[in-house]
């Protein structure tokens, strides 16, 4: 009796720590596939895609997910498809669930269905961003998509590449999902002029910073169909730090304002519900992740965190995927370029108090005069919410043990 009480209570301890973990934003970086499909090069084409389909960093960002894989033979089917619909065809191969080989197999009824991030991006209607999962006698499992007609042949589960339980499982299937509606032609997004965007709604200034560099313009523009995020700083922020951007060299312009621009799509949801550090535009390593931020959200709140100031999204200038822009309060300034700023860093549950006050203008005090050049590690704060998430769940833990 007290045994299984204890046993119950260790189980809901484990339960309550795992809920911890789960819900701690920087968990989501745990795995990265373009790393772990890196290991088989019978998979080099399906994982080549999902970079260039920026399915791979929506794949990281995400917890409990099955990723359907297909080798290199089976790859051929797309090879007549646009981009986009290469990208609507592959996230039908993204379950937002998790099945390992040992779930497949014992699947309640033989039969179930999940929805994949074809559905859960809102771009199918219906139940065609559905997969229906069945598992027949002796240990064959197939897979075909919900709104698959009569005449489309399943796909069959070859074996697992890799499981990491409950966050992620790579499997292989036999051939392509077929699905009427994401092998539908994508329209081709329409053009953007991103000075204009810019010039539109509080970014003149920087518009004009951008349009003047061939270099930063020409950068920006081959990327926004790609994947773009531009933080712009408001007129007043650009105004109030131009003293200091005219100091700059050449080569630091170019940087800081690459700086602005992260390679990668970020709707305002997102940003809301994904902390973490971001490279950028200016960034020369992802493994010295130079000219990167800390992305901070409180409730509706983002900041970015450049340790050298902290600048708030004030408004969306425009989201459309791959596209975003959106307006912030001050200028950011990478620590590669000036000075530290010395204040300690806030806790991270009284995070955002400290700014609260702040106006629209980049007559920071935070930041100290001088373009030095200064280290600093950008890896604490994610490791510091790390460490609170495993305190508590270790509390948690003692609390219900004794
Ligand atoms: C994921 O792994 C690939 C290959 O190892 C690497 O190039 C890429 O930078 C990694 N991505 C992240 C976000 O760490
Ligand atoms: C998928 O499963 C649902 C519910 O069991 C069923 O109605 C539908 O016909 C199935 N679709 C295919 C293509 O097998
Ligand atoms: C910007 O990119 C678009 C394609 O999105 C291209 O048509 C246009 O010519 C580019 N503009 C300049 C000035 O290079
Ligand atoms: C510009 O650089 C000079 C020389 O390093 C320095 O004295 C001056 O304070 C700087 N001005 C600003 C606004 O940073």
């Amino acid at each position: 009796m007290a045994r299984s009480r204890q046993s119950i209570l260790l189980a809901f301890a484990v339960g309550a720590m795992a809920a911890v973990l789960l819900a701690s934003p920087a968990a989501a970086k745990s795995y990265n596939i373009t790393k772990i499909l890196a290991a088989h090069p019978e998979f080099s084409k399906f994982n080549a895609m999902l970079s260039k389909t920026r399915l791979a960093s929506d794949i990281n960002r995400r917890q409990t997910i099955t990723v359907l894989a297909l080798d290199n033979s089976a790859m051929a089917a797309l090879d007549h498809y646009t981009l986009p619909t290469v990208r609507h065809i592959l996230s039908l191969h993204v379950l937002v669930d998790y099945y390992g080989n040992k779930k497949l197999k014992q699947l309640s009824r033989g039969a179930t269905a999940s929805a994949s991030m074809f559905q859960s991006t809102g771009t199918a209607s219906g139940m065609s961003g559905y997969v229906n999962i069945t598992s027949h006698k002796g240990g064959k499992v197939e897979f075909v998509s919900q709104d698959a007609d009569d005449t489309v042949k399943p796909s069959r589960y070859v074996k697992s590449i890799k499981e990491i339980p409950y966050d992620i499982s790579v499997l292989e299937i036999a051939s392509v999902l077929s699905s009427s509606e994401a092998e539908a032609p994508v329209p081709p997004p329409a053009p953007v002029d991103l000075i204009e965007l810019l010039s539109k709604k509080h970014c003149k200034s920087f518009a004009g910073l951008i349009s003047g560099n061939a270099d930063v313009f020409r950068t920006l523009n081959d990327t926004k169909d790609n994947g773009l995020t531009l933080f712009c700083p408001v007129d007043a922020a650009v105004a109030a730090f131009m003293p200091k951007y005219k100091n700059l060299t050449t080569k630091a312009k170019t940087a800081i304002l690459l700086y602005h621009g992260v390679p990668d799509y970020f709707s305002l949801q997102l940003l809301k519900s994904n902390n973490g550090m971001v490279s950028t535009l200016a960034t020369t390593s992802e493994v010295k992740k130079d000219y990167s931020y800390d992305v901070q959200n409180d409730d509706e709140k983002v900041t970015l965190v450049t340790k050298v100031v902290t600048s708030t999204v004030t408004a969306t200038v425009g989201d459309s995927e791959p596209l975003a822009v959106y307006a912030v309060s001050k200028f950011l300034k990478p620590k590669e370029l000036f000075k530290v700023a010395q204040a300690p860093t806030p806790a991270p549950s009284k995070k955002g108090k400290k700014e609260a006050g702040d106006d629209d203008d980049s007559s920071d005090d935070e930041d100290s005069d001088d373009a030095t050049t200064d280290k600093g590690d950008a890896a604490p704060a994610v490791y510091g919410r790390w460490a609170t998430a495993a305190a508590t769940a270790g509390a948690v833990l003692a609390l219900l043990m004794a």
